[in-house]
């Protein structure tokens, strides 16, 4: 204890004279591109074999009014299909667009005006102000990427890191402890760790031991750590906006290297106290190129009671940043957060219930191809009022443990004879299903999540205090349309997301129930797959949909395409 306090002491000014010198760069404006990168590539970044070169690299450089003077390459994650690249504008730059930005191959040893190859990016997003993240196609072993404009400049690489062993989120919580999400600890599902193995780290440079502040691990499971903060950080955290990493040391071996930047989630970071949070009822959901389901899936939770959305978006390609664009300009208050990591499900639903806590009174965590359906024809928050309170006053065997989570019973509906994707979506299309429901999804109280942040397959720890409640069917369950037409389908095959959840293309556990029964590992489509699964016919939703959404003249439904109408006129499928 002593021995730690030593150390936080020593470094603090060490990390106060950092903090100072990156500071003034940040209100500096008059440095060139080389100078400013000679200085802060050479002084923080010295992981990078190619910094040496940099100043060859700089020479490349020749348009530096359309290169803005400290424009820099933050960090590169290479991921196994992708690498991903963080960019930082100067404060009021225009950013570049994605037709303007060229991802660039170049071998340690290529003069970089020549590079071996170049990409076009598969995507450029921008979330936070003066922050870009590209996406270039994955760059061959030994080689190093870049990014150029295409009239010409290309930036030095920035620090480049492998995805399998990163830190790559970090948050300081309300209650003022850091919480890093890292990848490469290998910790059992479920289980809280060994916290007294490992230690956090905040700096700039992981390579340089001395010059790291060191805090204490409160909670450690699964890729989630939770520490102290050590109160330098949370001082100059105000002043200088998210500059410093944080990172987690295995205690006798190495640190994590790290592209986590501390910050405080948007939406929290004011304890609301005893006042009313803005929402009752909100969903998380991470989701991969499923922008057409969007719409039909938030327009039909805005009627049922859901004020609020947070999509975690992983590397969609498709149009799912217009449709949600779309979905905010029509008054949805949803929002878009990227999250590029790959098989880090839990850890996004962790984040977002961070991000929800403050605004939400509960929170759904469900896919975007399930919905809530309320046979009784209630709102979502009359059933979460009444359960609450009526279990709360009248249920003495359990003794007035409040309820920190709803379970919800979940319908896997099938194909339903169609052979092609129901135009008028999928609660009207879909009404076959399995009899025996799945495993539940949850609403929960964010305040009653276990501080480990543990959760597998939706389904979060409590803390001690709190207890969960089964929703009874005929109130309320999860219409999940989880085996569509094929064409739909055999996306899955590319698409698991938890962390420990095997592809589908790989031959192990193949007899899971994450499966679908008697696929196999291939995407090939069985004959009989439109009549697969479906054992009880269940109109229940399609029903409501239908009495509450369908223009009485044309039957036609909201979220329908407008073209879909002429093309085919109303029908009822
Ligand atoms: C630099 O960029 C500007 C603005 O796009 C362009 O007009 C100019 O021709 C470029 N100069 C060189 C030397 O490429
Ligand atoms: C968190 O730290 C800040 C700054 O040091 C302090 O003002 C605040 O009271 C702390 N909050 C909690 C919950 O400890
Ligand atoms: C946790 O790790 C420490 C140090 O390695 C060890 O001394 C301690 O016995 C461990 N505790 C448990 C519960 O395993
Ligand atoms: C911190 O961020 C805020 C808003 O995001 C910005 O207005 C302010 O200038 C930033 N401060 C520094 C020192 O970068
Ligand atoms: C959306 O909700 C957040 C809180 O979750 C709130 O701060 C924001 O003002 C809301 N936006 C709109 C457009 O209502
Ligand atoms: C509460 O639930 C009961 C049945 O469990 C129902 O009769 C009653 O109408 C509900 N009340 C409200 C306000 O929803
Ligand atoms: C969180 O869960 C762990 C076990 O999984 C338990 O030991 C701990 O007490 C819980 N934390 C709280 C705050 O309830
Ligand atoms: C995100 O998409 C990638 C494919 O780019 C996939 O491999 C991964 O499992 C997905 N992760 C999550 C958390 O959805």
């Amino acid at each position: 204890m002593r021995d730690r306090r030593r150390h936080d002491v020593v470094s603090w000014s060490m990390f106060f004279w950092f903090t100072t010198v990156v500071f003034s760069f940040v209100l500096f404006t008059g440095f060139s591109f080389s100078t400013f990168h000679l200085l802060f590539g050479e002084t923080f970044h010295p992981v990078l074999a190619l910094t040496r070169r940099i100043s060859t690299v700089n020479a490349a450089v020749s348009n530096e009014t359309r290169v803005p003077p400290v424009l820099s390459i933050r960090e590169t994650v290479l991921l196994p299909d992708q690498v991903i690249l963080f960019l930082k504008y100067p404060p009021s730059a225009r950013l570049f667009t994605k037709d303007e930005l060229v991802c660039i191959y170049l071998s340690a040893h290529d003069n970089p005006t020549k590079p071996r190859f170049k990409q076009p990016p598969a995507r450029v997003d921008t979330e936070k102000l003066g922050e870009q993240i590209v996406r270039c196609p994955s760059c061959p072993r030994g080689m190093i990427v870049t990014v150029g404009s295409k009239s010409n400049g290309v930036l030095p690489p920035g620090p480049t890191h492998q995805w399998d062993s990163l830190a790559y989120e970090a948050l300081i919580d309300n209650d003022n402890t850091t919480v890093v999400f890292v990848r490469g600890l290998n910790l059992r599902p479920e289980r809280v760790s060994n916290a007294s193995r490992y230690e956090c780290v905040y700096g700039w440079d992981f390579t340089r031991l001395e010059l790291l502040l060191r805090s204490e691990v409160l909670s450690i499971a699964q890729e989630i750590v939770r520490c102290k903060t050590p109160l330098s950080v949370l001082n100059n955290q105000r002043k200088v906006n998210s500059s410093v990493k944080a990172s987690v040391r295995i205690k006798g071996n190495g640190i994590l290297p790290s592209v986590a930047r501390l910050g405080h989630l948007a939406d929290s970071g004011h304890d609301p106290g005893p006042t009313r949070k803005p929402h009752e009822i909100c969903i998380c959901t991470m989701a991969r190129n499923q922008a057409r389901f969007l719409k039909e899936w938030v327009m039909y939770h805005a009627q049922i009671g859901i004020q609020r959305w947070y999509i975690y978006d992983n590397n969609s390609e498709d149009d799912t940043d217009s449709v949600i664009e779309s979905l905010m300009d029509a008054n949805y208050n949803i929002s878009r957060h990227i999250w590029p990591w790959i098989k880090t499900q839990e850890g996004g639903f962790a984040h977002c219930a961070l991000r929800a806590r403050d605004s939400c009174d509960w929170v759904g965590f469900i896919d975007v191809d399930e919905f809530f359906h309320l046979p009784t024809g209630l709102m979502l928050h009359d059933v979460i009022r009444n359960l609450s309170s009526i279990t709360t006053s009248f249920d003495t065997e359990s003794g007035n443990i409040p309820i920190g989570e709803m379970r919800v019973s979940c319908h896997s509906f099938g194909p339903s004879g169609l052979k092609h994707v129901p135009q008028r979506g999928v609660m009207v299309g879909y009404t076959c299903r399995m009899a025996a429901p799945e495993r539940h999804k949850s609403i929960v109280r964010p305040e009653a999540l276990n501080s480990t942040l543990i959760n597998v397959v939706h389904h979060f720890h409590l803390r001690d205090g709190f207890r969960f409640v089964d929703v009874d069917k005929t109130m309320m369950v999860v219409n999940h349309y989880k085996y569509q037409v094929w064409e739909v389908f055999k996306e899955k095959f590319y698409r698991r997301v938890a962390t420990y959840v095997a592809d589908w293309q790989d031959e192990q556990n193949v007899g899971s129930k994450d499966r679908a029964p008697g696929l196999g590992t291939r995407a090939v489509e069985p004959v009989d797959w439109s009549s697969r699964f479906c054992e009880v016919t269940d109109t229940g939703l399609r029903d409501r949909v239908l009495q509450n959404f369908a223009n009485p003249g044309t039957s036609f439904l909201p979220w329908q395409n407008a073209n879909d109408l002429q093309a085919t006129g109303p029908s009822l499928e």
